[in-house]
């Protein structure tokens, strides 16, 4: 079922026909610090202690600490390159790494120290020591920490720019046609890589090998890429999946919080410790081109996609935007992972009238610059090494064939060298006949090609079509070809072996990389109200937990989660607030019902409610408030006489007006990913409540946008709430 048609069907389906998502037995569409100038992210994650007798020997990576600090001992050390951490309860420093500065480990149960950022000024050790007798802490340890060396001057480099010249005074025409494709990979065999020299293949929404595990998908990647090679002028191969918070497709890979979540922890250190994760965890997949980070200022919240996008502000997508760049492209020390981010979507995709996907951005050009343009200049400047487009339009004109904005303003005012990607097969879905729609598309500036249901001789046909009838210039196609080959050389892919490092592929899920997205889920939930101080909890309490969320990995998830839209169930690897809760309470202390109705013996109410799995388009709505379902759970919690806490689970606010009067607690989880026990861990206490709203959180679907700097602005909670205990 193509894109086009699986739109079709999910109108329908909205209109109220019955129909079957996904039953056709296709693949589901899987659509799916800082290395600055100064400094770097610390390096890739060590395989530091985690456990209390600490002592192991750290090496690799971003700064962690981290975890939580044991009764006496001292925290485990920080790796080189992070110079913040934040400390657990009262926690002696670990021993430090050369290089970074120290952090401060727990002791006493607290928290050990959080992800450390690149180091302002580290020099990068390669070992860290984790304390002699220190609780689990130790964490990731820290390793190189330079930063920056090659992360100045123009991208792509005037070396690359020549490599790039040098192979295309090689190129037959096919061959330069063929460099501008991404074939989705069903219709991709290694035969067809090597014969017509294809630049790029990808995964739709559950589009994965047969094998669907790391190693499956390294497999996979290892057989395009030597194709590639065996190809006439051996232009390497990238491979691209949308990976929007952690390795998602991967059956085992760590799933972060969605950036929602991740916008709300406001925590640059952790970002960068997070995206060399996800780097580490992809390129160990063997997926080098990640269409990820989003850059959407979510300026609607009945957009289904409000979730992927960081917040409502351009400050929040610009910050968090550029360091998921850096993190995902570059080393601690500058040089380049082997993996292409990708910013998206050019421009405007989170500002269209009333949150429609794919709809028309409001606002004049002033506006359109000021709100949506930002994180762009931020992401070029990261270094950015490839943009895709919108779906949406502005002043009725697609995106992709917004000339103006491609070229002029992207390419020449913002001057990025990369290459723009279209969306999934985007430029066949202009209302135009497809080799017209080709032509626009690489008229106004789009570089590759993002397909589906096209085969690579038709694609070749089109092109050769469209320069014969001189509607594209040959200057254009080597123009999208020159991008495309120097951002491969800044990649460092024609050095690279051609083959999966198959260490990273065995770090995929690991524990280290789990304690990173734990912290993360701590940091990003938001307590929105802790009446009669609630919360924390006691670890004496016997918890009466219900709500459709407690046992349900899948909806902890979301959308982008081993298929395009999500679903509810289980996610391989994952830990759910039910197994959370019975880890701190011990099982018997937990009663579980779906409903909240098992309160016998209890003495609080956890009610774990929210929203079930969506992404785009299906995830657009006009009513998100809460269910009668969801409300009853609480309700029956409270008419039980408990005092009751609301975790939410949802990729937005919501409209919580129903159930106000049952919850003595609400705490807001967005969609958090596999690790359930960053949620306990706030509500026990063991880490603080630290999250603050990324987004303005509204009274009503009538006040709907609601944003920060509006000129009448009166929300249930700020931007930038959020409580502490
Ligand atoms: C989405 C993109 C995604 C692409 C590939 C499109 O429908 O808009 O965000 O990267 O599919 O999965």
């Amino acid at each position: 079922m193509s894109k086009q048609s699986r739109f079709l069907v999910l109108t329908l389906a909205l209109a109220g026909l019955a129909c079957q998502e996904g039953s056709k037995g296709e693949p589901e569409r899987w659509d799916s610090s800082s290395p600055a100038d100064n400094g770097g992210t610390g390096g890739p994650i060590g395989s530091g202690g985690t456990t209390a007798s600490g002592g192991t020997t750290a090496s690799g990576g971003i700064a962690g600490g981290g975890g939580t600090g044991g009764p006496t001992g001292s925290g485990g050390a920080i790796g080189s390159g992070g110079t913040t951490s934040r400390d657990g309860a009262t926690g002696s420093g670990g021993v430090a790494s050369s290089g970074g500065v120290a952090g401060s480990g727990g002791t006493g149960g607290g928290r050990g120290g959080s992800a450390g950022t690149g180091g302002i000024v580290a020099t990068g050790g390669t070992t860290s020591t984790a304390g002699a007798t220190g609780g689990s802490g130790g964490g990731v340890g820290g390793a190189t920490g330079t930063g920056g060396s090659t992360s100045s001057g123009p991208y792509p480099s005037q070396a690359c720019i020549d490599r790039a010249n040098t192979l295309l005074g090689q190129m037959t025409a096919d061959e330069k046609y063929a460099q501008m494709l991404q074939m989705e990979r069903a219709a991709l065999t290694t035969a067809l890589v090597t014969q017509y020299g294809v630049g790029s293949g990808f995964s739709q929404g559950g589009s994965a090998p047969s094998t669907n595990s790391p190693t499956g998908w390294a497999d996979m990647a290892d057989g395009y890429r030597q194709a590639a090679l065996a190809s006439r002028l051996k232009i390497p191969f990238l491979y691209g999946a949308d990976e929007v918070h952690g390795v998602g497709t991967v059956k085992g890979a760590t799933v972060f919080p969605h950036n929602i979540g991740l916008g709300a922890t406001r925590d640059t250190a952790l970002l960068g410790a997070i995206a060399t994760v996800i780097a580490r965890e992809s390129l160990g997949c063997g997926v080098d081109f990640v269409f990820s980070p989003v850059v959407a200022i979510a300026l609607d919240e009945r957009w289904g996609r409000t979730y992927e996008a960081f917040g409502e502000t351009s400050d929040l997508a610009s910050t968090m935007g550029s360091i998921m760049v850096k993190g995902l492209q570059f080393t601690s020390t500058g040089t380049p992972t082997g993996l292409l981010a990708n910013a998206k979507h050019y421009l405007g995709d989170g500002g269209t009238a009333g949150g429609v996907n794919g709809g028309d951005t409001s606002g004049d050009e002033t506006a359109l610059r000021a709100i949506h343009l930002t994180p762009y200049r931020a992401a070029v400047a990261a270094r950015v090494g490839s943009i895709m487009a919108s779906y949406s339009s502005w002043q009725g004109t697609k995106m992709h064939i917004n000339k103006t904005m491609l070229t002029d303003v992207l390419k020449g005012e913002l001057g990025f060298g990369g290459f723009v990607i279209s969306d999934f097969n985007a430029c066949f879905q202009l209302g135009l006949a497809n080799q017209d729609g080709l032509g626009q598309c690489l008229n106004a500036g789009v570089d590759m090609f993002m397909t589906y249901d096209q085969t690579i001789p038709t694609m070749l046909g089109y092109f050769a079509a469209l320069l014969k009838a001189g509607t594209i210039t040959q200057a254009r196609v080597d123009d999208a070809v020159r991008r495309i080959v120097a951002v491969k050389c800044e990649l460092g892919l024609f050095e690279a072996s051609g083959t999966v490092d198959r260490t990273l592929t065995a770090e995929v899920g690991s524990a280290a990389h789990r304690q990173v997205a734990r912290q993360a889920v701590q940091e990003s939930l938001v307590v929105l109200k802790n009446d009669g101080a609630v919360l924390p909890l006691a670890k004496t309490a016997v918890v009466a937990l219900g709500g459709k969320s407690a046992e349900n990995t899948g909806n902890q998830c979301g959308g982008w989660t081993i298929s395009w839209q999500g679903a509810s169930g289980n996610v391989v690897g994952a830990t759910s607030l039910q197994q959370a809760f019975q880890t701190v309470v011990g099982a018997s202390q937990v009663k579980y019902s779906v409903d909240g109705t098992s309160t016998s013996g209890a003495s609080v109410g956890v009610a774990v409610i929210g929203e079930t799995p969506y992404a785009e388009g299906k995830g657009d709505s006009t009513d998100l408030t809460v269910s009668a379902t969801d409300v009853n759970v609480v309700k029956a919690m409270k008419q039980a006489g408990l005092p009751t806490v609301v975790v939410l689970i949802a990729g937005r606010p919501m409209i919580l007006d129903p159930l106000m009067t049952y919850a003595d607690a609400i705490v807001m989880a967005w969609l958090p990913g596999t690790e359930g026990t960053g949620i306990t861990d706030i509500l026990f206490g063991d880490a603080k409540p630290t999250g603050k709203l990324p987004h303005s959180w509204p009274r009503s679907m009538a006040q709907i946008p609601i944003n920060y700097g509006d000129a009448t602005y009166d929300p249930l909670y700020p931007y930038g709430y959020g409580l502490t205990y």
